[in-house]
């Protein structure tokens, strides 16, 4: 649609053209000038991002851009937020002498760090021809720096009414006359400069001024970023004005609208489109495989609040692929008592795996800024610090080139993208609220969800980025940049690093990992992971669900050691391990006695010594558990019988020769009974066993995190056998009953 609607404007003007070819009338239509015939002046005092990015669009248009001022020291004054930029002047005025006498040159002045190229040479020049004039400004509508001169303004019928001097386009002679003019000082203002130049009717009719009232060529997007809209071609991507149906070939983040520019860059012209995806991906990347020898990263980790799954993060760190004597580790951990223990034990077992290994504990009372700023001063301070990765407790790396492939992309500060399981949260914004706060660009859906995947500059990240050293060490060395107003750290570091213009990109050209829950993380219990089946499922399935569990679907791996005895892995030892520890640590087994306050009826007919699920409010998770991980199972092998996973008897039961040893034939309350083995026959205790006495079949030797199921009544009564020596313990659910 859109496409067909820019055939029929080119249509249109074909038309109007072949008017004037054949009209006697008509005065002849001027020749094209060729685009050698323009030449774009910029200013720019230092190579920041923005500039690289203005360069690789002119770059892309093959534009000839002579840049002025480069290693200048800049006395402009801050503009964007005062006035000032009278140093562009005086350097246009110096550079515009040699050039005086080239009638037919044609000057393109424009700002650089807030603009982006979005049509070439060729269109530029034909639509300046268009405008018939000598001299044509940027126009806006909002006036600025001086209100006061508005009625002074000529009225326009429609468009934008106001100059803008990021971007002026005209003769060189016609320039030059203009800006030898100049006489005043670094910092004043070089808006209003042009304004009064502009404004005085004589000089307007001399110098055959005029604005680029509708955009036809200069976009600002100041007070216009409801007008623009990104429109998608082959092969380039455009800015279109919908209230004046252009495609502007300039487009200028000026006042406050650097951030939506940025979006734009994302796409203008060619860095991302349907058809190709990403294009400026691979560029200027580092193939880290061609170096001598890899940098240096300081991994700085936060554990700001109870973070489940610690250990398991901590094993992720230990297990990327990267040299490890390359890579020195900071810890800050806020969190006394809970986190001491985890920290204690990954220091104890590789505190000579790293290059160096610090942590700072709770009782250094630090805030959140302050330890995030000691982390990189840490490498700011250190010359040999090539590379800041910065990374907070609740980051699954589940990628283990993670740090790798952040480096051979080669920015100055990036992220990787990092999202809640299947959710739409993650680390990053892509876009800010007019408070500073969230808000959701155009594509964050699309990013989040790897539909549109590349490197993107964006105004917010948290949780996880690497920082070069060196751009530690000369544009963000100046302060705390964790310490700002109010905010958050992670708020102040981006706004700072968006005030200092260096961008911050993120990656999602891979999958790198997620983001935990840490929410709802209670740590009164003993092993308090085993409490989050709801809250982090992924990671609590990584954790404690048997290795080969998922074999059992794939390759039917699964046993049948008596008739309808199914015979399973389900948990991991460590499942195992943790329930055992949590009712020993409990510790009130029923010792084995008919009368039970816990059930209905207070009487147990075949009682065992046990401790139910409820008792350490575990039975919510526990039907969880045998809803997301048993069903299945009956299913397949019951097939035709749905269960309704529901169970009121669940526990684990402990065998000792000194308590209770076994357990006579009985029937269980159940349509079906799981009876999971939590320790191991041998190494932990002797005997044990089952036997299904219909079948004259017996067990006996359970395997640790390995489930019986079997039906509850009628066909598979049953018998515990005596446990001779050591510990056995068993889970056991009733099901269905
Ligand atoms: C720029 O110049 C290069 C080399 O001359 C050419 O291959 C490329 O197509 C040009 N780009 C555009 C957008 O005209
Ligand atoms: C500006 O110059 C063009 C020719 O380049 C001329 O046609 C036009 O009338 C002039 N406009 C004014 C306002 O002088
Ligand atoms: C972390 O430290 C801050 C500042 O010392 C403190 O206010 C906060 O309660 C701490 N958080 C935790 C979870 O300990
Ligand atoms: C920790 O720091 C906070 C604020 O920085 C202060 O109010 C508190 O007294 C400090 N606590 C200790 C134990 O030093
Ligand atoms: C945390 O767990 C303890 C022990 O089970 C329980 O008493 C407490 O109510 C729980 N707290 C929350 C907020 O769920
Ligand atoms: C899973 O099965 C493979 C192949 O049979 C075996 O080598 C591996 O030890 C099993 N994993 C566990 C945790 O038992
Ligand atoms: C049960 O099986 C055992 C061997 O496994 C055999 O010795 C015994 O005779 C069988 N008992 C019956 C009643 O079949
Ligand atoms: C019982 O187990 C212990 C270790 O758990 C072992 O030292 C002992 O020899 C075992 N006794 C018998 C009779 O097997």
């Amino acid at each position: 649609m859109e496409y067909f609607k820019f055939s029929l404007v080119l249509l249109s003007c074909w038309i109007k053209f072949a008017d004037s070819v054949f009209s006697a009338e008509a005065p002849p239509a001027p020749a094209l000038l060729p685009k050698e015939k323009l030449l774009v002046l910029t200013v720019a005092t230092e190579k920041t991002d923005g500039f690289l990015r203005f360069m690789q669009s002119a770059d892309y248009f093959n534009y000839t851009v002579k840049v002025l001022g480069m290693g200048e020291a800049w006395k402009g004054g801050d503009v964007g937020r005062s006035i000032g930029g009278g140093q562009k002047v005086r350097l246009l005025k110096e550079a515009m002498e040699a050039l005086a006498d080239q009638e037919d040159l044609v000057i393109l002045t424009v700002d650089s760090f807030d603009l982006i190229f979005a049509g070439g040479p060729e269109e530029i020049l034909r639509k300046f021809q268009q405008a018939n004039h000598k001299v044509l400004f940027a126009a806006e509508g909002l006036i600025w720096p001086d209100k006061r001169l508005a009625d002074k303004y000529p009225s326009v019928r429609s468009g934008k009414r106001f100059l803008n001097s990021g971007g002026i386009m005209g003769y060189a002679p016609y320039i030059n006359r203009i800006v030898s003019q100049w006489n005043l000082h670094d910092n004043d203002d070089d808006q209003l400069f042009y304004t009064k130049i502009y404004l005085d009717p004589l000089q307007r009719q001399s110098f055959n001024m005029t604005l680029d009232h509708r955009c036809q060529i200069f976009q600002n997007l100041n007070g216009a970023v409801d007008e623009v809209l990104l429109k998608f071609g082959t092969g380039r991507v455009r800015v279109r004005n919908t209230m004046y149906d252009s495609l502007p070939v300039v487009v200028h983040g000026n006042g406050n609208t650097k951030m939506y520019l940025n979006y734009l860059g994302n796409y203008v012209p060619n860095a991302w489109n349907y058809e190709h995806g990403c294009s400026h991906c691979d560029h200027e990347v580092v193939d880290l495989s061609l170096l001598k020898e890899y940098p240096n990263v300081l991994i700085g980790v936060f554990i700001e609040q109870p973070t489940p799954f610690l250990p398991e993060f901590f094993q992720r760190l230990l297990t990327l692929d990267y040299p490890k004597d390359k890579l020195r580790l900071f810890v800050h951990n806020n969190v006394s008592v809970y986190h001491e223990k985890h920290i204690q034990r990954f220091w104890e077992d590789n505190k000579n795996v790293f290059g160096s290994f610090k942590v700072v504990g709770p009782e250094e009372n630090l805030s959140q800024g302050e330890a995030r700023n000691m982390g990189m001063d840490l490498c700011r301070e250190d010359a040999t610090c090539d590379y800041y990765f910065s990374i907070d407790s609740d980051v699954m790396l589940t990628n283990r080139q993670t740090v790798k492939l952040l480096i051979e992309q080669n920015r100055k500060i990036i992220g990787p993208l990092v999202t809640r399981h299947s959710k739409l949260w993650s680390n990053f914004w892509g876009a800010l609220s007019l408070d500073g706060y969230y808000a959701r660009s155009e594509d964050y859906v699309d990013i989040v969800q790897r539909k549109r995947v590349g490197v993107w500059n964006i105004p917010y990240m948290a949780h996880v980025y690497l920082v070069k050293g060196s751009v530690l060490r000369t544009e963000l060395k100046e302060r705390n940049y964790f310490v700002l107003e109010k905010l958050d750290p992670d708020m102040a570091l981006c706004r700072n690093a968006r005030e200092m213009g260096v961008f911050m990109y993120l990656t999602n050209r891979h999958e790198f990992g997620r983001l935990i829950s840490t929410a709802n993380y209670n740590i009164s219990h003993y092993n308090n992971d085993l409490w989050q089946i709801f809250e982090n499922p992924v990671d609590w399935k990584e954790k404690y669900i048997h290795q080969n569990y998922t074999r059992i679907f794939t390759e039917n791996h699964m046993e049948e050691p008596c008739p309808d005895v199914f015979w399973f892995p389900v948990f991991t030892e460590r499942a195992c391990d943790e329930l055992v520890e949590e009712m020993e640590h409990y510790g009130s087994w029923s010792g084995g006695r008919h009368e039970d306050k816990r059930i209905a009826g207070g009487y147990e007919t075949v009682p065992t010594d046990d401790i139910h699920m409820k008792q350490i409010g575990f039975d919510k998770e526990w039907l969880h558990f045998i809803r997301e991980f048993i069903s299945p199972v009956t299913l397949k092998v019951f097939a035709g019988y749905y269960t309704k996973g529901y169970a009121v008897m669940n526990f684990v039961v402990k065998y000792t020769p000194d308590r209770q040893a076994y357990l006579r034939p009985h029937h269980d309350s159940s349509t079906f009974t799981i009876n999971i083995a939590l320790n191991n026959k041998d190494t932990d205790f002797q005997g044990g066993g089952c036997r299904f006495h219909r079948y004259n079949c017996s067990i006996e030797s359970p395997r640790k995190g390995w489930s019986f199921m079997h039906p509850g009544r009628l066909t598979h009564l049953h018998e515990g056998l005596p446990t001779t020596n050591g510990t056995r313990y068993i889970a056991v659910s009733f099901i269905d009953p």
